[in-house]
């Protein structure tokens, strides 16, 4: 039986379907002013428990801009999880919709809705992974630094969805991700995505994880759902210009935004030309495409891999 094309996780795409995605999100990228009407007539619902500007409006653009409709709601306003089974609610937008978007805490139970749809069902963001966010930052790396094999990436801050989902990836495209928290955050030796040494590693020191680094990447301190936690450890983890010396000189700095100047990076550094934070905000755009592109295959939309004559198929 032909499997749906969720987007939950990275690393549940091999990848070769992973590069190709982000091949065609440069392509996408190249035909910006002339997007090819691939959605044409189809549908995509979008889910959100948490508050979203990036996500919510890359995605419904991506839509709209090749020929797709979008329908936005919030967790308050969709039965789901209130009134009507998670069962119910992906058979039934399955009957409307050609795939859905959803942002939810929980990882468990958009697990459960993938499972009880027929049509791809979209990681929009949990409290585990991010994995739409992290296409965007790589299509954002191969563009300044070029492929994105090889490069050494270096995080520092929290270790929280967005961090995790870097590390998933690192193995996958073929990077080096070092993770670079205080030491109550080190992840546990057994953790399955630090198993593979040559590309993920964690480094207390943050000037040592910084050293010879291509890209320096930090995330709020206080991811959404964490309000009232106490920051004071993070202070060393700053990506301010002193950090920043001990990078490469060809050295760029990325954050999935939204981002808090003075705590988990200088004003200095947020705003330097090194900066490619709003470069990767507008890559949500086109990396969302690839994404739906690639997961609405069964929808009938077909992309070649980094070729521009994409085209709605039959
Ligand atoms: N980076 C990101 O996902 O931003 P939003 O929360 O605004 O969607
Ligand atoms: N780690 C952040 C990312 C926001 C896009 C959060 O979960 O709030």
């Amino acid at each position: 039986m032909k499997q749906t094309k969720h987007f939950l996780n990275l690393s549940d795409l091999p990848p070769d379907e992973l590069k190709a995605i982000l091949a065609n999100a440069h392509a996408l990228k190249k035909q910006k002013f002339n997007p090819p009407q691939i959605f044409d007539g189809l549908s995509l619902a979008m889910v959100f428990d948490k508050r979203s500007t990036r996500t919510r409006v890359s995605f419904e653009v991506a839509m709209k801009q090749l020929g797709g409709h979008t329908i936005v709601m919030s967790m308050d306003e969709i039965q789901l999880g209130g009134s009507e089974s998670i069962e119910s609610t992906g058979n039934v937008l399955s009957r409307y919709v050609d795939g859905i978007m959803v942002r939810m805490s929980d990882p468990a139970p958009l697990a459960e809705l993938a499972k009880h749809s027929t049509i791809p069902v979209i990681n929009g963001m949990t409290d585990a992974s991010h994995p739409c966010q992290i296409m965007a930052s790589l299509l954002t790396i191969e563009e300044k630094l070029g492929s994105i094999e090889g490069k050494k990436l270096a995080w520092f801050g929290d270790s929280n969805n967005v961090s995790n989902t870097y590390a998933e990836a690192a193995p996958l495209f073929g990077f080096e991700f070092t993770l670079s928290t205080p030491p109550d955050l080190k992840p546990p030796p057994d953790h399955p995505l630090f198993k593979d040494s040559r590309y993920v590693k964690y480094i207390k020191d943050p000037k040592e994880a910084a050293k010879d680094a291509d890209v320096l990447i930090t995330d709020t301190w206080v991811s959404m759902g964490q309000e009232g936690k106490d920051i004071e450890k993070f202070w060393p983890y700053q990506v301010n210009a002193e950090l920043t010396a001990c990078a490469k000189d060809t050295a760029i700095f990325t954050h999935c935004l939204p981002m808090h100047e003075w705590e988990e990076v200088s004003e200095e550094i947020a705003r330097s030309p090194a900066s490619v934070i709003y470069d990767e905000a507008e890559n949500r755009l086109h990396a969302q495409k690839a994404i739906l592109a690639w997961c609405l295959q069964d929808a009938g939309v077909h992309v070649q891999q980094g070729q521009l004559d994409l085209g709605r198929g039959a």
